[in-house]
């Protein structure tokens, strides 16, 4: 793989700034912020009246944990435009994630909003190596969802040639590259397996394609699929992160020459780690929910915002901001399984350290009576895939996660081709147990 370190004298002065000039610089934001949307927010002004605590009461950053938290439920509350702190026609742009129930969350931008997302998808980006003239493929979902006008945006700011091919139809996008050549892409982990599997079925080696970083994320993906995607591309694989509610993509990003974590930005988003249970903020270098203030933005403020996504924050390394721990799942997503927590993320390595199976698999839980049942479905590699090979493989996996999780899965080793393939963030977990 080629050394793709950005020169330190392309980077942001901020990012490789003293800890004592971004935390002063922090603390300044944070103030605005919290006065910005008492002033203009009726839901965070009854809720700070309520709880007794003032914007002015902040001194130090904190301080910030006097101050009451946000929850998703509250842009539903408040749907559609309720938590926009400026007036509907200052917003240039909406953005919506798809709930598993009811309504959608819908998110506002200003259009210093736009600017200062499309700066920290750049600024992604190039962490991520990318340099200005670069062609940049993405096949994140263009629309409502963030992730694909996101990347755009990001892509242009940083002067990349950038093709907007948006996710689906996946023989084009291997033509698509194989023809426009370019070298950096941008889509969820999940579907850059379906993209790579589409270069097999098509005989071109994707290790001669002409893609050298894929900037992966919008869901959970572990180290073993990062070997998996680097190894098969010769490319380097780096995790991206964000939420709507937050930003959309370019909240954090690792640095490609450290891989070990996501950098974030800092200067304009501030994180916090809670015990989920009690809201009590933990230490730096302790695990628990994510939690995350906005400094900057002015359409649609989020004040210690639970993103239920569980990490723990470290120091900076490649950057002097710190980084937050690869995404172990969302607290939504762990399986609580007769009394045993199990995040997808753990099944994924399992699959993944056996050379006999594909990289795709689902989990479906099922109510057995009273008792809980988990079954995961893989597939075997096209050299594996007769039946005595697949029990055997079958009969692995299950020991394998026996071992890690303590959870007895019932394993379902199908023939190549017979789990289902995403096109964008994969749908890991089909809950068939009967609602309460
Ligand atoms: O997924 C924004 C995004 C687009 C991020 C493209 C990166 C790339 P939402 O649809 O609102 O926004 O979903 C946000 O996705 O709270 C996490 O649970 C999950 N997620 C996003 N990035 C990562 C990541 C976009 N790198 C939710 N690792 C978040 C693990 C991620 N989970």
């Amino acid at each position: 793989m080629k050394d793709l370190t950005p020169k330190r004298d392309s980077l942001d002065p901020i990012e490789i700034a003293s800890i004592d000039e971004i935390r002063a610089l922090q603390l300044d934001r944070m103030k605005w912020s919290l006065r910005h949307a008492y002033d203009n927010v009726p839901m965070y002004r009854a809720r700070f009246d309520e709880m007794g605590v003032h914007p002015d009461d902040l001194k130090s950053l904190a301080d910030l944990g006097k101050f009451p938290f946000t929850h998703k439920t509250d842009l539903r509350d408040n749907y559609p435009f309720g938590l926009f702190a400026v007036p509907r026609e200052r917003i240039v742009r909406l953005h919506a994630s798809s709930g598993t129930t009811g309504k959608p969350t819908v998110v506002g931008y200003t259009q210093n909003d736009i600017d200062m997302w499309a700066d920290m998808v750049a600024r992604s980006m190039r962490a991520s190596g990318t340099r200005p003239g670069d062609i940049a493929h993405i096949a994140y979902g263009y629309g409502l969802f963030t992730g694909g006008l996101g990347a755009h945006y990001g892509a242009e700011r940083l002067g990349c040639t950038v093709v907007p091919v948006s996710g689906g139809m996946t023989e084009r996008q291997v033509t698509l590259i194989e023809d426009f050549k370019p070298t950096t892409i941008m889509v969820t982990p999940s579907y850059m397996l379906n993209i790579l599997e589409q270069y097999r079925n098509a005989g071109i080696d994707p290790r001669d394609s002409s893609l050298e970083v894929g900037i992966f994320g919008a869901e959970p993906w572990t180290n073993a699929m990062r070997a998996e995607v680097e190894a098969a591309f010769d490319m380097h694989a780096v995790d991206i992160y964000g939420l709507s509610e937050v930003l959309g993509p370019g909240v954090a990003n690792e640095c490609v020459e450290t891989k070990d974590g996501l950098h974030i930005w800092e200067d304009h988003f501030y994180p916090e780690i809670i015990n989920p249970e009690t809201g009590e903020v933990l230490p730096d270098g302790e695990m628990g929910e994510l939690v995350i203030t906005t400094l900057s933005k002015e359409g649609l403020p989020m004040i210690r915002y639970r993103t239920r996504d569980l990490t723990r924050l470290l120091p900076g390394t490649a950057r002097s901001m710190r980084r937050m721990e690869k995404i172990t799942g969302r607290s939504d997503d762990m399986i609580i399984l007769r009394g045993v927590n199990i995040f997808p993320t753990q099944i994924e390595e399992q699959v993944l350290s056996i050379p006999e199976l594909a990289p795709h698999f689902q989990i479906e839980l099922t109510r057995d009576g009273r008792m809980d049942a988990m079954s995961v479905r893989v597939e075997a590699t096209a050299d594996a895939a007769d039946d005595a090979a697949r029990a055997a493989t079958g009969k692995m996996l299950a020991r394998k996660i026996k071992d890690v999780s303590g959870v007895t899965a019932a394993v379902l080793v199908g023939p190549p081709g017979s789990v289902e393939r995403s096109q964008g963030k994969a749908r890991r977990v089909i809950d068939n147990r009967p609602k309460e």
